[in-house]
């Protein structure tokens, strides 16, 4: 009985040290270094970003890669916005929650210490980023699924390859007097260049398909056929009415997050009609209204369109 219970014991503890070993060694296998180094952005240089993007009250903004947490806290300490920061660091995790509570602003920022490869980040409206070309185009993707159209991205330095910025502007540090020089940031930081790239999207809607055109009360055939191709922001188009080909100019080319601006000129009674089509996108519906021009009382109509292939 004695022998019986030692066994007992004995085949429980192997078991526990059998299970311990399999989740430390699949912990390490999980463990991932910092793909970039700690390199803070110059406090001249977060404000900028955050101008650029006009983070306001209603924004949540992630930091992915947060260093000591400066972009989020000076976002929400100087817009009032919430904010997450994401770092695998735990020093810098760390360093970024007692920043947050220095600056007053614990209640409306969270850090999480995990990769960010790996966080779920759907909810954000602006994320920013300081890290490298070749990381901006391993997240290059994950931003285009996961964010919603007109979500805010903007990069310190390091742009996106292919999916060019929709503005971009330069930052000169040299002289300049730091506005948001606060207690709890270290005074002495270095800044080893006099002057940074700030790079901005705004994350695109895909309305790439074709799509059948209602226009409800204009005369001449209210139905057109509208095809559209897009390469990240920049989209080009062209329309028919039955077989024949109309013209059609996408507004700088482009789609400005889920709002498309185009005209078609089509030929009516002799004389080319232009009309302004400003539409809002969401999954398979595009609707807005037109505006046509030199028709008298007919100044805006609403415009209706779904995307059928
Ligand atoms: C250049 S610093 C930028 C810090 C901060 N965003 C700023 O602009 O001041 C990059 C940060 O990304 C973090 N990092 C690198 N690889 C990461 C990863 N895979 N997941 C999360 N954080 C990462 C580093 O620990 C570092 O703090």
């Amino acid at each position: 009985m004695e022998k019986n219970k030692r066994y007992v014991i004995k085949s429980l503890i192997s078991l526990f040290a059998a299970a311990t070993l399999i989740i430390l060694s699949s912990t390490a296998a999980q463990e991932v270094e910092p793909e970039v180094p700690f390199v803070p952005t110059p406090l001249i240089v977060v404000e900028q970003m955050l101008k650029m993007v006009q983070v306001g009250k209603d924004d949540v903004l992630y930091d992915l890669g947060c260093g000591d947490g400066r972009i989020v806290i000076t976002a929400a300490k100087k817009f009032g916005c919430r904010g997450i920061g994401i770092d695998i660091d735990p020093e810098r995790i760390r360093d970024s929650r007692k920043n947050a509570i220095e600056a007053g602003v614990q209640d409306r920022v969270q850090f999480k210490q995990m990769d960010l490869f790996q966080a779920e980040i759907s909810e954000a409206t602006v994320v920013t980023l300081y890290l490298l070309t070749e990381v901006n185009l391993r997240l290059r993707p994950i931003l285009l699924r996961e964010l919603n159209p007109g979500t805010r991205v903007v990069s310190h330095e390091f742009n996106m390859g292919k999916w060019e910025p929709d503005e971009s502007t330069t930052v000169r540090t040299g002289d300049q007097e730091n506005p948001y020089v606060e207690d709890y940031w270290d005074l002495h930081e270095m800044d080893y260049w006099d002057s940074h790239q700030v790079y901005f999207w705004i994350v695109p809607a895909n309305v790439t398909g074709t799509w059948k055109v209602t226009i409800p009360d204009i005369t001449g055939k209210n139905e057109l056929t509208l095809k559209l191709d897009q390469e990240f922001q920049r989209v080009r188009g062209e329309a028919f009415e039955g077989i024949s080909p109309i013209p059609v100019f996408i507004k700088d080319e482009k789609i400005k997050g889920n709002i498309l601006q185009f005209t078609m000129e089509r030929k009516l009674k002799g004389r080319t009609e232009s009309m302004h089509f400003e539409g809002r996108v969401q999954d398979h519906i595009m609707q807005g209204t037109l505006k046509i021009e030199g028709r008298p009382g007919k100044e805006k109509v609403k415009w209706k369109a779904r995307l059928v292939n």
